[in-house]
């Protein structure tokens, strides 16, 4: 995308992609080069240059080199020492030295977003693994505006989907928004596949795996009824490419890494999503008139249930993660607390304990709470949430699902636990 904006130079600091937000806050665009790749992107997109720096001074040196021999305006922002005092001098010189214009704005990036994709797919189809999630539903979204029913998308329930879930995204996405969904029932090839296996890294490795030879198959089926696909969308983003050091974002690369999804199915990969950061993502799903709830929701992880689910996973246990979490979603949300957490879910710990219900001795599994709150996901704090609140989702986890005695809340933070049990 040819907007002409601001090259952000990352010498080694902490802080480029909090630079980049902040400039794009500012309605203008920007994009992260490593020092030792700047090859013609000075010249090409940048209106200015800012450096981001560690807050020591460095020899960048090399980097200003190159600056100074296209002599464009710089300012150097080092990494802030105190929260809130984020680059005052930063709209100045946006606005007044490098006279940039405020005009970049979701609405803006979506209608040019939709003629570049047309452009590149040019009439070929396109195929999309919409897991529900929020890139891959806004990227869905965004191509489905741009190509219609070129675009076919594949939803596979894996059966490790929270509850209503499946029904959800065949409402939203298949009635709401007309996209062409391919729904796979697939919980019974899942379930045979994990059947007796407790261990984490294996039932990780056997839902990967198992995704994958479900989505080839769907694929193939896809194939010899419609004829050739020619694409596979992806939701990447922004930081993703940026860690992954590729200084140039393109919106059609060549297939080389998919990230679990099939690496011998010769697509090139469409990623309309790859400039942008989360927030922005989430920006352009409600533009494109995603509900709030959806595009404003929860991570959750691919694996699914799976992942909460500790030792054999069975539908049972399933059942029981689905119905407590159900509980514990409703009650927080009831309560106006989700937009204070980063993730808030249940686990199902494989032990049983006693318990009594009326005159009767019980020994039934205790289900755990999880929610956290973070920036990132790299480190994480257990939410000091209101003792009501638990203590309302305990009693009716006890009392409205089966085989459950007991309720525990995990108040432990990210290190040394991790956020989700397995
Ligand atoms: P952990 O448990 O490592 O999780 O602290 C950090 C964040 O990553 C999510 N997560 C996953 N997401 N596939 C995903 O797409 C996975 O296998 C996976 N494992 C963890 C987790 O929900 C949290 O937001």
């Amino acid at each position: 995308m040819e907007h002409s904006g601001i090259l952000i130079i990352d010498v080694g600091g902490q802080n480029s992609q909090l630079v980049a937000r902040r400039i794009r806050e500012a309605n203008v665009y920007c994009e992260i080069a490593p020092f030792d790749k700047l090859d013609d992107q000075i010249t090409e997109k940048a209106k200015g240059v800012v450096v981001a720096a560690p807050p020591d001074p460095l020899n960048t040196a090399s980097s200003y080199g190159v600056i100074a021999k296209q002599d464009m305006k710089t300012l150097v922002c080092r990494e802030p020492h105190t929260a809130g005092d984020e680059y005052p001098e930063l709209k100045g010189f946006l606005f007044n030295e490098c006279g940039c214009e405020p005009t970049w704005t979701m609405k803006n990036f979506a209608d040019e977003m939709v003629g570049e994709i047309r452009k590149a797919v040019g009439g070929k189809k396109v195929l999309c693994a919409l897991s529900g999630g929020v890139d891959s539903s806004v990227s869905a979204v965004l191509v489905h505006k741009a190509i219609g029913d070129h675009l076919t998308c594949v939803f596979v329930d894996h059966g490790l989907l929270r509850k209503g879930e499946a029904q959800q995204v065949m409402e939203v996405y298949g009635r709401q928004f007309n996209m062409k969904i391919n729904h796979v029932d697939a919980r019974k090839r899942f379930l045979d596949k994990l059947a007796g296996v407790k261990d984490p890294e294996q039932k990780r490795k056997i839902i990967g795996a198992e995704f994958i030879s479900v989505f080839e198959d769907e694929a193939g089926k896809i194939r010899s009824e419609a004829g050739e696909i020619s694409f596979l969308l992806q939701g990447t983003i922004y930081p993703d490419v940026v860690e992954s050091g590729i200084g140039k974002a393109k919106l059609v690369k060549s297939h080389h890494n998919v990230g679990g999804l099939p690496e011998n199915m010769k697509l090139k990969l469409l990623e309309p999503l790859r400039y942008l950061f989360k927030d922005e993502v989430r920006r352009l799903g409600e533009e494109l008139g995603i509900a709030r709830e959806l595009v404003w929701r929860q991570p959750f992880p691919g694996p699914g249930l799976g992942v909460r689910c500790i030792g054999e996973i069975t539908e049972a246990k399933l059942e029981i993660i689905r119905e407590s979490d159900a509980i514990l979603r409703s009650e927080i949300e009831g309560a106006g607390l989700a937009k204070d957490l980063w993730q808030y879910f249940t686990v199902l710990p494989d032990i049983r304990s006693v318990g009594v219900r009326g005159d009767a001795r019980t020994y039934d599994y205790t289900v755990g709470i999880r929610a956290v709150t973070s920036v990132d996901a790299m480190s994480c704090d257990w939410a000091r949430l209101p003792h009501e609140v638990l203590a309302r989702v305990s009693s009716r986890i006890v009392s409205e699902v089966e085989g459950v005695n007991r309720v525990v809340y995990d108040i432990t933070a990210k290190p040394p636990s991790t956020i989700e049990w397995e």
